[in-house]
């Protein structure tokens, strides 16, 4: 957006790291000519290469494992205005951009949409989901609740008129609170018909939207009440209104809802250099007009950084909200670091300490790791209210022996002292980049989500691509200056007597697959033998595992580099058919998957179809697609999709 007047929104070309590790590439080139010693890491996990599922936690897992039951036969390819999935099933739309969610809310009027009726109405750029089961007095109904993030929004696919980047700076107030009210997160109790279908329940009692216009948010852990963190709303730096750019996120052992605060520096301007944060805010790529909304700042002051310079340290934390009680107050953890957070992979580990793993999704950033300093308690649930507030942030170096270390960002050690400017555990947190540069973390080609696995314990690391990395800066090994496609590593942590231990020090590793055409004259995808002409990925972005620890993906951008519209992919990781992709859902032209989510019976499959017709050229008076309704009068609008069997089989059987 900076470099052209395209409004098309919103692949983020900044690059704020000019650290000079070795990147991954370089380390990954050397991993794979070293494919064929796999057979090692059986020996440091006690099992055979090809049966990594070492622990069984449950008989459910261990009864499954084996069986692929990915019988489904495989979507065709393609790319066109409309979603498709593989036969056998269906796919209906549950929630869409401007559904109205909350008593009294207005339906969606484009021409006249304002903070408030947006409010009470499903946000736009729909992304992660949960799915929380709920007690339900019918039995021929099940019921939960849908919890979804809202990242951002495309203005000129939303409103009529936006042609040029004058056209943004102009908005008035009322549209800018409309898109304050569009991101967050909604809560919506849903119900399963008796003929599979999912239906919102407007009068929810747990129905909520939690919007970066209005949401009252407590800020705590270390960082909390900083001076860095104060500002002329909030003089004691511990309250916040409003969270934004909520990507990805995660459901803590204790039922509270985990969201990520993503690419928030695109929502400030002013000079960087102006201000007493100058290097912090630059090492977040904030310096300048907004790269997303410039009339963000001309309407509310605190994100025009020359006049609120702490406003931004305010941003980009994980949020933890209890999605049980409508009237809880969501809470920024700060322990967890200040990132753009993409998501949080949560498991619990062997010694009942929780973990939390995370990557700064933009290129040559970083793959972090939460430990929690105390056990999750499941007897008791309040014991378990600050548990995120209290614990060690590590950042992921990468080495060539196919170990990855854990580098914890704890104030006093190292070099996170007042010699590098450092004054405090607050520091390090709210520069938790440059706390991660002077550790000598491994810079990542666009780490996404980073899902550990509670079937076979490993953490599954999706790259999504580092179109940015140049030849002059892999000349050492790196043959590969452009990752197009991405690539997904699995890391392996130690096995104890009692379980995986995901707070260990090191890990092992190595490449799960990694993107593109493994026909192609390049050569350089790795994946299963067997993998079809539909079935390669190309740029994955969001992951989850179903009952069975098998891997569900959706991709970001897979048609800039392949000519297809994003999908949702599905693989074993483990047994003969590891690593073997198969397409089983594509979305419209201009949109990406995001946020795919299965119920606990694997017999529903939720998927955010998120800014579908954001294509150059693309706007509301003449969108690439009119995806999911196709009436005239109304743009594209992003929405939750569920998809079931028509026989009622679980997901990914034929
Ligand atoms: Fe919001 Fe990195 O995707
Ligand atoms: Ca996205
Ligand atoms: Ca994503
Ligand atoms: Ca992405």
């Amino acid at each position: 957006m900076p470099d052209s007047e395209s409004l098309c929104y919103y692949e983020e070309d900044h690059v704020s790291n000019s650290s000079s590790e070795p990147d991954f590439a370089t380390i990954l080139d050397r991993a794979i000519t070293r494919r064929n010693s796999l057979k090692q890491l059986a020996g440091w996990i006690g099992v055979t290469t090809l049966g990594l599922n070492a622990d069984r936690s449950s008989s459910k897992a261990a009864a499954s494992f084996g069986q692929t039951g990915l019988t489904f036969e495989e979507l065709a390819r393609g790319f066109d205005e409309t979603s498709r999935v593989a036969d056998g099933y269906d796919w209906q739309v549950i929630a869409a951009w401007g559904d109205p969610i909350l008593p009294g809310a207005k339906p969606l009027d484009v021409h006249n949409q304002t903070g408030d009726s947006q409010s009470k109405q499903f946000g736009y750029n729909c992304d992660y989901i949960a799915f929380i089961p709920l007690p339900s007095a019918d039995p021929n109904v099940e019921r939960g609740l849908l919890c979804v993030n809202h990242e951002y929004t495309d203005t000129n696919l939303m409103f009529p008129g936006l042609k040029t980047r004058d056209d943004l700076v102009a908005l008035p107030k009322e549209i800018i609170e409309a898109e304050m009210a569009a991101m967050g997160h909604s809560v919506i109790e849903v119900a399963r018909q008796p003929n599979g279908d999912w239906k919102i329940d407007q009068n929810g009692r747990l129905n909520r939207r939690l919007t970066a216009l209005a949401t009252p948010i407590r800020i705590s852990g270390p960082a909390a009440g900083h001076p860095r963190l104060r500002t002329s709303e909030d003089p004691t730096g511990r309250n916040v209104v409003g969270t934004l750019n909520n990507c990805g996120g995660g459901v803590t052992p204790w039922g509270t809802m985990l969201i990520c605060e993503e690419n928030f520096n695109a929502t400030f301007s002013g000079s960087a250099d102006t201000t007493p944060e100058a290097e912090n805010h630059k090492r977040y790529g904030i310096d300048g007009p907004s790269r997303f909304s410039p009339a963000w700042a001309k309407h509310f002051p605190r994100f025009d950084i020359e006049q609120e310079p702490n406003e931004p340290n305010r941003f980009g934390w994980v949020v933890e909200f209890d999605p049980m009680n409508s009237r809880s107050r969501p809470v920024k953890r700060t322990a967890l670091g200040r990132c753009k957070h993409e998501g949080a992979g949560i498991i619990t580990n062997h010694d009942g300490r929780v973990v939390v793993y995370c990557g700064d999704d933009e290129r040559f950033e970083y793959v972090y790791r939460f430990v929690t300093r105390r056990a999750f308690n499941p007897d008791k649930p309040r014991a378990n209210r600050n548990l995120l507030d209290d614990g060690t942030l590590s950042v992921a170096k990468f080495n060539d022996a196919g170990t990855v270390s854990w580098l914890p960002l704890v104030f006093g050690t190292g070099p996170l002292t007042k010699e590098n400017g450092f004054e405090s555990q607050a520091d390090v947190l709210i520069e938790t980049r440059r706390a991660a540069d002077l550790l000598g973390a491994t810079p990542m080609d666009r780490p996404e989500d980073v899902e550990p696995s509670a079937v076979n314990g490993c953490v599954y690391v999706i790259l999504s691509n580092n179109s940015k990395r140049s030849a002059d800066q892999t000349e050492a090994a790196n043959p590969r200056p452009h990752n197009t496609h991405g690539h997904v590593l699995e890391l392996i942590p130690k096995k104890t007597e009692s379980g995986f231990d995901h707070a260990a020090d090191t890990f092992q590793w190595n490449v799960f697959l990694r993107g593109g055409d493994p026909k192609s004259e390049h050569g350089d995808a790795v994946c299963h033998d067997e993998v079809s002409d539909d079935g390669w990925v190309s740029r994955p972005d969001n992951a989850a595992f179903d009952s069975r620890g098998r891997l569900w993906m959706t991709t970001d951008g897979a048609g800039e580099s392949a000519d297809t519209a994003d999908g949702i992919y599905v693989c074993e990781t483990d047994g003969q058919n590891r690593a073997c992709t198969k397409l089983f859902f594509q979305g419209p032209r201009g949109s990406e998957l995001s946020g795919v989510c299965l119920t606990p019976d694997d017999r529903s499959l939720f998927v955010s179809v998120q800014h579908p017709g954001e294509e150059e050229g693309s706007d509301f008076e003449k969108p690439s697609t009119r995806w999911p309704n196709f009436d005239p009068q109304l743009p594209p609008r992003p929405a939750v999709v569920a998809i079931r069997h028509r026989n009622r089989q679980p997901i990914g059987d034929r």
